[in-house]
């Protein structure tokens, strides 16, 4: 499945992601900038803070407590797609998911 990220810059690129990773992992793997992961995905840090695509966010697992405790405190304003890119797992399905990079995570 592709994934593509929005930039600050408003720019995108398509990663090629693999089905069980994460979308961070991929950002990652794709040096798409903008995702710090400070903490490497083990939903603490706040800093893979993306706003999902509409088309998306409802085919998505909702968000647990610990993520939307966390989503209180990212650095950038909490909107309804927002979500912890460490926490979204690409599957088959997710095609073409569509996610921007907040103005800043820290
Ligand atoms: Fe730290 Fe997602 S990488 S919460």
């Amino acid at each position: 499945p592709t994934i593509h990220y929005i930039l600050k810059d408003g720019s995108s690129r398509s990663v090629d992601a693999k089905p069980g990773s994460s979308v961070m992992e991929n950002a990652i793997r794709g040096n798409v900038r903008g995702i710090d992961a400070e903490c490497g995905g083990s939903c603490s840090c706040a800093t893979c803070h993306v706003y999902v695509d509409e088309a998306f966010t409802d085919r998505l697992p909702p968000a647990d407590e610990m993520e939307s405790e966390l989503l209180d405190g990212v650095a950038s304003e909490r909107r309804p797609g927002s979500r912890l890119s460490c926490q979204l797992t690409v599957t088959a399905e997710l095609d073409g998911l569509t996610v921007r990079i907040p103005e800043t995570q820290s």
